[in-house]
């Protein structure tokens, strides 16, 4: 048996990948186009493994897709791939509908025809799992309740928009289609792996590099965190007891202020690799503009994956945290070669064309 995985050399699904191949005998092809998110040292020790193929392709190709679905006939596909960082997606949201609406569409049709061709002991197995976010709900007010899966869509940010589309095309082609489609709706992540523009491995490395650690605004805007592999089990769990067509919440409950991460950040820093002079990262903390349209508050009611499938979080935010700090520590190389660019010239070099 096989199992589609596509953006699998990104943060998340990178460690999806990771748990799935240490846990599962199950194959995983991986399709990934490799953009600047992607860092394929993420999945270097799969190289030579049995259980691993990979492929570097785009999801808004559709022979692509024909010719991989039928090559590989997985049970299952689960959607990573994604344009993921919001401040990018405000600069430059053209690339944002691309991958997250048409690549999606895409990625339904060719699912759609594929499982439409499949024996029906096969069709009533195959599932269609789609990763998405908390942020196609908005923004909630300080002391308003968690967002449940029937709270409505308002998403604000290109990015966030651009999600929300993709989940209304998943919805419709269940309804319509009848795929067995499933979604998940996931809180922030953090862990190892993650591309150092987003707000914890940013603040971590540019403390370690004696740079200024960015607080957009004031700093009192409130994301609900979760360790990423308590999300990579969540959705092995909702890959396998979910009920298609419905959609799960994801979440840490762990909300937290943007300036309380730093500090905290700061001060695991302080314990576990002091700077020279004496002083705390504290000092390198400067505010800086706001974020255009900046949400104010995330915050994830998991009780439904948690009453109806059983999941459960493992990693307390403490925890979580400082072992991030420490994988940061730890693998410097992979910080350093991504922040230098090394990696994507290593690349280049390595993966040079699509292939199926
Ligand atoms: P990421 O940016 O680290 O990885 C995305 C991957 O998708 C990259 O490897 C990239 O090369 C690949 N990709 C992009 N466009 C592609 C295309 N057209 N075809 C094939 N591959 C393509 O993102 P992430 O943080 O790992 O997020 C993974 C998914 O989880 C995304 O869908 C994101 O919306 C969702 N999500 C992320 C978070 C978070 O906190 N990071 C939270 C909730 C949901
Ligand atoms: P980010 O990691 O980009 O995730 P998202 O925007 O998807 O929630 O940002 C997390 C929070 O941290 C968000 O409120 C923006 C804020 N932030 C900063 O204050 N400074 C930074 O340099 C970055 C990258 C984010």
């Amino acid at each position: 048996m096989t199992i589609l995985v596509t953006g699998g050399a990104g943060f998340i699904g990178s460690n999806f990948v990771r748990t799935w191949l240490a846990e599962q005998d199950e194959t995983i092809v991986t399709l990934d186009v490799l953009t600047y998110a992607s860092n394929m040292q993420n999945l270097a020790e799969f190289e030579n493994h049995p259980g691993h193929v990979f492929v570097r392709g785009d999801i808004c190709e559709r022979a692509l897709l024909d010719a991989l679905l039928l090559k590989h006939q997985p049970r299952a596909i689960l959607n990573f791939a994604a344009e993921s960082h919001v401040d990018r997606s405000i600069d430059g949201p053209a690339a944002f509908v691309r991958t997250n609406v048409q690549g999606v569409f895409e990625l339904l049709e060719a699912s759609r025809a594929y499982w439409h061709a499949l024996d029906p002991v096969s069709q009533k197995a195959f599932r269609f799992l789609h990763v998405s976010t908390d942020e196609v709900f908005g923004s909630l007010a300080p002391t308003a309740a968690a967002f449940t899966e029937q709270h409505p869509y308002q998403p604000n940010s290109p990015y966030s928009a651009s999600k929300a589309a993709s989940d209304h095309l998943v919805r419709a082609w269940h309804h319509t289609y009848g795929l067995p489609v499933l979604t998940s709706n996931c809180s922030n992540n953090y862990g190892p792996y993650q591309f150092p523009e987003k707000l914890i491995p940013l603040v971590i490395l540019n403390a370690l590099a004696g740079k200024a650690l960015p607080i957009y605004g004031d700093g009192r805007q409130v994301r609900d965190w979760l360790y990423v592999g308590d999300h990579c089990r969540a959705l092995q769990i909702i890959l396998r007891d979910g009920v298609p067509g419905q959609t799960y919440n994801v979440g840490g409950g762990n909300e937290h202020s943007n300036l309380d991460v730093v500090h905290t950040i700061c001060d695991l820093l302080d314990a576990k690799r002091a700077r020279a002079d004496g002083q705390s990262y504290r000092s390198q903390i400067q505010f800086v503009q706001d974020r255009p349209g900046h949400d104010r508050r995330y915050a994830i009611d998991a009780r439904k994956l948690i009453a109806e499938l059983g999941w459960q979080v493992e990693h307390s935010f403490e925890t979580g945290l400082s072992d991030t700090v420490d994988w940061y520590l730890q693998n410097a190389d992979w910080a350093e070669s991504v922040v230098s660019g090394e990696y994507r010239s290593w690349m280049a070099r390595h993966y040079g064309a699509c292939d199926v």
